[in-house]
């Protein structure tokens, strides 16, 4: 019988027994997947475990704080927070070409994820061997199918881990679709919000700033991304789409008209996609009542922001992130 009940006392024993006495660590990205993993594995081996969260300084408004707060107040987890925000901007400078922020934000990540682990491991405790990962079954059939300790693809949550592990891997995701986990989430009392959360890529808000990414740019981002997420959900519009990436065009301006001024500001452009599994997509007919308070509400309240646009566009052609 499938019931997320049974689910989680067989991987809840199962863990137990491949952990023994020994230490297990988890990457949280604020994401649905490792969230679910990382309290799964928790609510087995207790302070056996502990999860490493790096705050790129990318994240949008609230979600590092959900992690910090609700996810450790719901699960009672031992979490080690890296705040590496000004080494990320720093080794952002100047960079505006999508592949270079991609890479370098992933460089970044596993150097500081591995400054961070290597610390545990130095620590008095039992042997760190088991390392945590929310992969999916969809991810496994996607990969080949393999068990064990090699091969993550490194576009997925994590950001991409080094590849000469010497942790054993614990997937207790990985019989199971993304609807599932997220049931197990709610069983497991993670809060709704993270539970229900969309999808959302690894290098944050850097690939959703076309230009540069600076402190500055990235505080604007994140105002009107609140913005279009508050209204979506008080529009009850969460469950209809598949995300709605928020992107800030900061290498254009245009010329606008506000209070009795001229300005001259960058667009925001809104992303909402309805989608199956990303591959394909196309773009949500929201409402245009929505649209038009969602770009009231940015263009009031986000300074330097002066026009907000919609994106038409499916997938093909276009992909769901600008970058
Ligand atoms: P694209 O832009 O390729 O996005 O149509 C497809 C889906 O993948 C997400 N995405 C990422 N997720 N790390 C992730 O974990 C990444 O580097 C990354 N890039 C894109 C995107 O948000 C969409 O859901």
């Amino acid at each position: 019988d499938w019931t997320t009940g049974n689910v989680i006392d067989e991987q809840v024993a199962a863990i137990r027994e491949q952990v023994g006495d020994k230490r297990a660590i988890c990457g949280l990205s604020g994401g649905v997947d490792s969230a679910v993993a990382a309290a799964l594995v928790a609510r087995a081996i207790g302070d056996q475990l502990t999860c490493v969260y790096v705050d790129h300084g990318l994240m949008r408004k609230g979600e590092t704080e959900q992690v910090e707060k609700d996810f450790v107040a719901a699960t009672g987890v031992k979490l080690v927070v890296v705040d590496a925000e000004e080494r990320f901007l720093a080794a952002l400078k100047g960079v505006s070409d999508p592949e270079e922020k991609r890479k370098i934000i992933g460089r970044e990540f596993i150097r500081v994820f591995e400054q961070a682990q290597a610390e545990i491991i130095a620590d008095q405790g039992p042997a760190v061997e088991f390392l945590v990962q929310g992969t999916l079954y969809p991810d496994v059939v996607e990969s080949g199918g393999g068990t064990g300790t090699a091969n993550i693809k490194s576009h997925h949550n994590v950001g991409g881990l080094p590849e000469d592990l010497e942790f054993q891997l614990i997937e207790p995701l990985r019989k199971l679709f993304k609807d599932e986990v997220r049931m197990v989430g709610q069983e497991l009392g993670l809060p709704e919000e993270i539970v229900q959360r969309q999808p959302f890529p690894g290098p944050g808000l850097g690939i959703r700033i076309v230009g540069e990414v600076t402190k500055e740019r990235l505080d604007l981002l994140r105002d009107a991304d609140a913005i279009a997420r508050e209204e979506l959900t008080a529009a009850g519009l969460d469950r209809d789409i598949w995300q709605c990436p928020v992107v800030l065009l900061a290498d254009v301006r245009s010329v606008g008209v506000q209070g009795d001024g001229r300005t001259y500001g960058h667009p925001i452009v809104l992303r909402p996609v309805s989608s199956e599994d990303a591959m394909t997509a196309d773009w949500s007919r929201l409402p245009y009542d929505v649209l038009a308070r969602i770009s009231t509400r940015i263009t009031n309240e986000v300074r330097d922001v002066n026009r907000v646009v919609l994106d038409v566009t499916s997938k093909p052609p276009g992909t769901i992130e600008w970058e």
